[in-house]
């Protein structure tokens, strides 16, 4: 029989280095331990990851490396890269990363071929002012966050996302637009989602029979086919790609006709220059498994139950959205791969909202709550615009991260107890390439925390239990008000839902 994780030696050094953890100041580590800098300050193509303001000494390092050891966590992202089927629930492949490599499989390179003459085309015709997405989940967070980073920066029809089912999403974006001068492309692989399927129809309806102006990118081509969305409008999607992994498969598209077809490959490059980190790169100084490491430490040893994620960018105001998805979808998890309930805490509660106007919403609580929170910082060297602001921008990421570290003696209400940790990540611009790069960390950062808490990180049964019981929910009120297996709460809440006011 297996070691079962928590009794391992590596998890049990761990837990030895967490005892001691009161003794560990990182201001004075960072003054004292030699070679801390070059050890913990990373580089990947001019993007600098600075892991020195993390509460981890040399010592819990090599720890937590052991760990990476002990969990092959290189031998899953062999396997994961080489296409086994290790999403094993499902039994499917995880092979999001085929989809921007150079060598890519036959059927991807055709998909990326016909993304580029739709994308081509759409952008050519010059009636076409706007593009409305619908989908949502992993069918809309990325290229939702993507084409907010790069607004402005290339020429192209404007875009506009939709995803909720509610009217006030999808009503007030068509009451302004044309529906002659619209096109709508709608990503689902499934095809099935209910939210998508319903603004969809609305869409078409809106759209008066032009049905040439839909797009559809989908696993599920016989549905959409079944639609009457025709083959020439249909991109593929595969089920070895999961939806919060999808940015880079035809779900891309509106990535391509928002800023050309050329800057989505350039976006595809930068997640295959973190792919090739990833898989090439020894643990020390390895981006991605170094950001799972610390995650698994602050979690699953120190008991810190959340993560911030503060972009420095307004460009990035979407980011943390999207990496919600995917840490919380992926890794929101209670039983190991074995199905065997864990005694360890998984993923951390991920929230965030950009600098500086978070310091005016939760700061406080990062600076002086009883929580101990730690924080991705996010910022670029260059401006798109006014230097000097974007000076006082950044000068407040680095001071946020200064005082989490520092804190500050006085009156009690005034203490700030400091030694609180914080990663700060400094792009050398918000461009395709970079975002890629971006975005393709945290997705192998994801997988390497799964790889280590010996989670399947590619499943999400957890969603399709609400999916159920809202179906139930849509019978006919006089139907629900005889459904006696109904909780009383909820069929309260029908009777007075179904109440006229
Ligand atoms: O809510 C769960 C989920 O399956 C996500 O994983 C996925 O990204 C989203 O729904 C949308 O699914 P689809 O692309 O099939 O419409």
């Amino acid at each position: 029989m297996t070691t079962k994780l928590s009794a391992s030696s590596a998890w049990q050094s761990l837990k030895a280095e967490a005892a001691n953890v009161g003794q560990l100041n990182i201001a004075q580590l960072l003054a004292s331990e030699t070679g801390r800098l070059d050890r913990m300050m990373l580089k990947l193509d001019g993007a600098l990851f600075d892991f020195s303001k993390n509460l981890v000494s040399e010592k819990t390092l090599r720890a937590l490396f052991a760990l990476a050891q002990q969990q092959d966590v290189a031998g899953w992202f062999a396997r994961m890269m080489q296409g086994e089927i290790i999403n094993h629930t499902e039994g499917r492949a995880v092979m999001h990363t085929a989809l921007r490599d150079p060598n890519a499989p036959q059927e991807v390179r055709d998909c990326l071929a016909k993304m580029e003459r739709m994308a081509n085309a759409v952008r050519a015709d010059k009636s076409i002012t706007d593009v409305v997405h619908i989908g949502i989940g992993g069918s809309d967070l990325g290229p939702r966050m993507v084409c907010k980073a790069l607004n402005g920066l290339h020429e192209g029809p404007r875009m506009h996302f939709v995803a909720n089912v509610d009217p006030d999403d999808l009503d007030p974006v068509l009451m302004g637009l044309d529906p002659a001068k619209t096109v709508i492309t709608v990503a689902s692989k499934t095809f099935t989602t209910h939210e998508t399927m319903l603004n969809l129809k609305a869409a078409r309806m809106w759209l008066k029979g032009r049905d040439e102006r839909v797009i559809a990118m989908t696993s599920n081509v016989k549905a959409a086919a079944e639609m009457g969305i025709t083959e020439d409008r249909i991109l593929p999607m595969w089920d070895w790609v999961g939806g919060r992994y999808s940015v880079c498969s035809s779900v891309g598209l509106p990535i391509a006709i928002g800023c050309g077809f050329d800057v989505f490959k350039q976006f595809l490059d930068g997640c295959n220059a973190a792919d090739r980190h990833v898989r090439e790169t020894p643990y020390e100084r390895n981006i991605p498994v170094t950001m799972a490491l610390l995650s698994v430490w602050y979690r699953s040893f120190l008991g810190m139950g959340s993560l911030a994620l503060v972009p420095y960018s307004q460009r990035l105001s979407h980011l943390s959205d999207y990496m919600q998805q995917l840490g919380m979808e992926s890794n929101g998890k209670r039983v190991d791969r074995d199905g065997q309930v864990v005694d360890y805490a998984t993923a951390p509660v991920l929230f965030g909202q950009v600098g500086t106007n978070s310091q005016h919403a939760f700061f406080q609580m990062l600076h002086q709550g009883p929580d101990t929170i730690p924080v991705d910082f996010i910022g670029a060297k260059t401006p798109h615009g006014c230097p000097e602001r974007h000076k006082v921008l950044i000068a407040n990421m680095f001071a946020q991260s200064r005082a989490l570290m520092l804190g500050r003696d006085g009156t009690p209400e005034r203490v700030c107890p400091g030694n609180r940790p914080s990663t700060t990540i400094l792009l050398p611009a918000i461009n395709a390439y970079n975002l890629g790069l971006l975005l393709a960390v945290y997705e192998h950062k994801t997988a390497a925390e799964g790889f280590l808490w010996n989670l399947n990180s590619f499943d999400q049964f957890g969603v399709e239990l609400g999916k159920q019981l809202a179906k139930e929910l849509l019978a006919p009120p006089e139907v629900l008000a005889q459904n006696e297996s109904l909780d009383f709460s909820t069929s309260k809440l029908n009777f007075h839902f179904y109440q006229p006011e």
